[in-house]
């Protein structure tokens, strides 16, 4: 079992505007069967761990089918949130490492997949419980937003490619740079 951190980045290392957008991202050419792509990479993981702002912007954009993950989602907050019927949705606080525990628990043999911000994934890596990095660059500088990883971290280039619009690159966590 492994612990990925997979997410979209503007080549100046944000993953979203300072006020949460991802048009930048959504307007980007990808060939959803070419390399690094997200449904090749979803079927791997077993179970998803997000901070509250991401869990917040994908709620809101809920359409009638409701919450668009099948796989247990563990969500980091200190606020009461709700979600949506059927969501298969925990809300978790305070230490990265009790809760993964209980997801891997959950989805024995299964990778996982800690789907931002970049302060949670963080907060594995701080507790020596990130694998890998993967990250889609799309072809935009934003200047200003949520940061990539705001930590010092040493890291193994493994794989890349390039998928339409994206530079793609997968790492391989060393640890503590
Ligand atoms: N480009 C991409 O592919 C991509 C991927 C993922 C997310 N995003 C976007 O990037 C932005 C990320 O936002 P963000 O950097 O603010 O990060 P975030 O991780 O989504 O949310 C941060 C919040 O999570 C909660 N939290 C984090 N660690 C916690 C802990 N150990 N215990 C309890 N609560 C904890 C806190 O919320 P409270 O204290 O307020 O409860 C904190 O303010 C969002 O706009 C999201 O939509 C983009």
């Amino acid at each position: 079992m492994t612990t990925h951190y997979y997410t979209a980045s503007s080549l100046d290392g944000f993953i979203a505007t300072p006020e949460n957008s991802l048009d930048w991202l959504l307007k980007q050419d990808i060939d959803l069967d070419g390399p690094m792509a997200y449904p090749a990479f979803i079927q791997r993981m077993g179970a998803i761990a997000m901070g509250a702002t991401t869990y917040e912007a994908i709620h809101a954009e809920e359409d009638e089918d409701g919450w668009p993950y099948t796989r247990p989602s563990w969500v980091f907050t200190h606020r009461t949130l709700s979600a949506s019927e059927g969501a298969d949705v925990r809300f978790v606080q305070g230490e990265v490492r009790a809760v993964h525990e209980e997801m891997t628990a959950a989805v024995p043999g299964k990778d996982l997949w800690v789907m931002g911000g970049g302060e949670l994934a963080g907060q594995f890596a701080d507790a020596g419980l990130l694998d890998e990095v993967w990250v889609q660059y799309a072809p935009v500088m934003l200047g200003a937003g949520a940061p990539l990883f705001p930590r010092a971290l040493d890291l193994e280039l493994i794989d890349t490619a390039r998928n339409k619009a994206f530079l793609c690159g997968r790492f391989r966590v060393k640890g503590a740079l």
